[in-house]
């Protein structure tokens, strides 16, 4: 994969998922704006082995002003998007059992970070992707839009349907301005995020739900988003490409 030239934003670029797909496509030659929260460490290890080409930028998103603000620094620095992976997410366990304020709170929570921010970036996105004549989106979706999710995860569950959703509309909506959309939907993959949830559940709950013996790592997801960044998939804008280890195939 030949990505020198382009240049890409990442959404949480700090930890797992989002951080191997930064380091893959920087191995690529890309440059890289790597978007983090609290975790800095990564972004920092990524800066000082790629100096040219990666350099991380700060935002809660969660909050609208730091997200504008971030996507607005991230633009002015870089001159030129080509593509925008929006990874950053969270999954917090909320069950129906909570208080109704406790469980709102991090319905909204969940909502905001994996959707209302990424329509947001998403929407300055194609104003910048106008001005530049194109652009790709690839999506960082989840397994749970499809299946559906615990009941403990109804929020995440509901913002990634939203996001498979919006990533679709964006394909239908802006191809004749050249923009293109991918979703990936990963399954159980090794991160923090899953760590949590094997804490809680044991692994032998997840190997059991899926085909191959070993669970995803973060490295067998970033390849694919590196060639949706390429444009050698540009014709199958609007798809959604499951990486689950076969724990649902539709
Ligand atoms: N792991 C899985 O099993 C799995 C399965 C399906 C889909 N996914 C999806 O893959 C994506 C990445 O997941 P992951 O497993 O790599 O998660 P992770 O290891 O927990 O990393 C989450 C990333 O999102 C960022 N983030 C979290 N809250 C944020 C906030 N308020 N503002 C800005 N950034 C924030 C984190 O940045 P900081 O650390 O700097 O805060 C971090 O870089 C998510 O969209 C997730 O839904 C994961």
């Amino acid at each position: 994969m030949d990505l020198q030239g382009q240049h890409i934003l990442v959404t949480g670029a700090s930890r797992g998922i989002g951080a191997a797909i930064a380091r893959d496509l920087l191995n690529a030659g890309a440059k890289v704006a790597l978007h983090f929260n609290v975790s800095r460490e990564k972004v920092i290890e990524l800066e000082k082995a790629y100096p040219d080409k990666a350099k991380g930028f700060q935002a809660n998103l969660e909050n609208t002003t730091a997200t504008k603000a971030m996507i607005a620094e991230v633009f002015d620095f870089m001159g030129s998007v080509d593509s925008i992976v929006l990874n950053a997410g969270v999954f917090i366990p909320h069950p129906v059992e909570l208080p109704e304020d406790e469980w709102l709170a991090i319905w909204r929570k969940t909502i905001a970070i994996n959707l209302e921010s990424t329509g947001l970036i998403t929407k300055m996105g194609i104003a910048h992707f106008r001005k530049m004549g194109g652009g790709r989106f690839v999506y960082i979706g989840s397994r749970a839009a499809f299946r559906g999710e615990t009941q403990e995860f109804l929020a995440y569950a509901a913002s990634k349907g939203g996001l498979t959703s919006l990533a679709r509309s964006v394909a239908r909506s802006f191809g004749k301005e050249n923009i293109k959309s991918f979703v990936v939907a990963p399954g159980f993959t090794r991160t923090a995020m899953a760590e949590e949830f094997i804490a809680k559940y044991g692994e032998e709950r997840v190997l059991k739900e899926i085909a191959l013996p070993e669970l995803t790592k973060p490295e067998d997801i970033a390849p694919l988003v590196s060639l949706m960044c390429s444009g050698k998939m540009d014709h199958a804008t609007g798809t959604t490409i499951d990486v689950n280890a076969g724990s649902h195939i539709r």
